[in-house]
Order: structure tokens, then C-alpha cells, then sequence
């Protein structure tokens, strides 16, 4: 079956690519950067998500919408390159599953404005989509992560101080590692059946963190 993965290059993209793979899969990825994935099923595509020229790729099962930006053009990135990506490759009979990765910030409207606002458009255009691709039987859900190991946070991950402050707004006092969210996203693909139109959220409980004052 064929899977197409966004950003595949580095990150959650790079971990969801890897499970899909070792799970025995056919990928194809996306990535504004080269490949970093040697696999014989694996095939490549070193292109933007927004551009509209995009390959022909016939009969894909799964669609993970992953690739973003953090303050640089997200709106444009993270939902019109999602906007993009799924109206060409999931609204057709073939989609089992589509899963967009969204975030905490679509919830409680942190961090960058533009990334916030972008991440809000992600959670709403999945709820369209899955009533849009119901009549094929497919399912379309997104998952928000709170903090993920990542490069998109290399300058807080290389700053002890600053990643103890992150650490500290979190109830389980650490973040989400990209293997993770890859097992998540392969579950909500592949396992489930019967939830569509939901946002699943991952981030060791920062949202819920509060103290009670009596
Ligand atoms: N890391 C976190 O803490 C975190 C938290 C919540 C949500 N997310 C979301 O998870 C997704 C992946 O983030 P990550 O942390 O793995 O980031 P990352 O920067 O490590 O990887 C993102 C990948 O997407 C690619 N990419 C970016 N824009 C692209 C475009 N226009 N076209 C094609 N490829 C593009 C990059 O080249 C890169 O390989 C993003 O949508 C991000 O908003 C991340």
C-alpha cells in the first residue's frame, strides 16, 4: 500500500516515514530538502508543498500532512501546502486515511500569530475533509503535539536553561520524541477504523497543567 508523508527530511516527518517502512509499506516523501532516507521502498521528491506542479502518484492509501514551518510564511506552509497536498492526492477513492499534524498552539493560540492562526485553519480543514472523504470510507483525523524533540526547536534543545523553562510548563516534565508521534500517526492510519473528524493531543499534559489555589 502506498503511504505519502510531508517533510520527510528531518523530525516527525523522518520518524512516521521510518515506521511506515519497517512496517513494510511503499513511501513516498516529500521535503523542500534532499533525502536523508535509504530504503528500497522508498521513493523521494524534492519539492515545496505549496508549488502546484506536483508528480503524478496513483491509488495512495495513507496521506500524513507533516511538513511545516515555524514564524516563516505558516500560513502559506502549514495550510495552504496541506490545503494543497490533500485536495490532489486524498479526496479519491483509493484514501484509507488522512492525518494531518497540527498543534497545541490551533488549541490555546500560543506561540508565533501566524503559526497559531495556521495550525487553527489545520484543525478546521480536518474536520472538512473527513466529511469530504467519508464516502470513500476513509477517515481524516490530525494530532497536535505539545513540545517534540525536534530541529524546529534546536535553539531551545542547545540552551539548558531555556529547556528546563519548557520542561517546567509541562505536568510529566519532558517532550515528546519524533518515534512517538510516528506511532500515533501510524495508529490513528492504520488501526483505527471509526474515529474521523478528532484531534488527538500530545503534549505531556502542558495544556492541563494548573495549580490549584484554596
Ligand atoms: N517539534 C515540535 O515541537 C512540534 C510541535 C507541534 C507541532 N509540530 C508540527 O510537526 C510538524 C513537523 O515538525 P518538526 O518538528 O518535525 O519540524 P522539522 O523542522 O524538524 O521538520 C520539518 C520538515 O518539513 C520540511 N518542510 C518545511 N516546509 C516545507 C515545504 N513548504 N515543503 C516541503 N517540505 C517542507 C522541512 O524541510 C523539514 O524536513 C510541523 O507541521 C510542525 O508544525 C511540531
Amino acid at each position: 500500500m502506498k503511504v505519502l508523508i510531508t517533510g520527510t527530511t528531518k523530525g516527525i516527518g523522518k520518524a512516521i516515514a521510518e515506521k511506515f517502512l519497517n512496517c513494510g509499506y511503499t513511501v513516498f516523501g516529500f521535503d523542500i530538502l534532499p533525502s536523508t532516507i535509504n530504503n528500497k521502498n522508498y521513493t523521494h521528491y524534492n519539492l515545496d508543498i505549496k508549488q502546484k506542479d506536483l508528480p503524478i502518484i496513483n491509488e495512495i492509501s495513507y496521506l500524513i500532512n507533516n511538513a511545516g514551518t515555524q514564524n516563516n510564511n505558516d500560513i502559506d506552509n502549514n495550510l495552504k501546502g496541506t490545503i494543497n497536498i490533500t485536495e490532489f492526492y486524498g479526496i479519491q477513492k483509493h484514501i484509507k486515511a488522512i492525518v494531518n499534524i497540527c498543534s497545541t498552539s490551533a488549541h490555546n493560540g500560543a506561540e508565533f500569530p501566524e503559526y497559531s492562526a495556521s495550525k487553527g485553519g489545520v484543525l478546521s480543514y480536518t474536520k472538512n475533509v473527513a466529511s469530504r472523504v467519508a464516502k470513500f470510507g476513509a477517515t481524516c483525523n490530525s494530532i497536535s503535539p505539545g513540545g517534540v524533540i525536534t530541529d524546529l526547536n534546536k535553539h531551545i534543545l542547545q540552551d539548558k536553561n531555556l529547556y528546563q523553562q519548557v520542561l517546567n510548563e509541562t505536568t510529566l516534565n519532558k517532550w515528546a520524541t519524533p518515534e512517538e508521534i510516528a506511532e500515533w500517526a501510524y495508529f490513528i492510519c492504520v488501526v483505527n477504523k471509526s474515529m474521523t473528524a478528532q484531534d488527538i493531543i500530545i503534549d505531556n499534559g502542558e495544556m492541563s497543567k494548573f495549580n490549584f489555589i484554596w
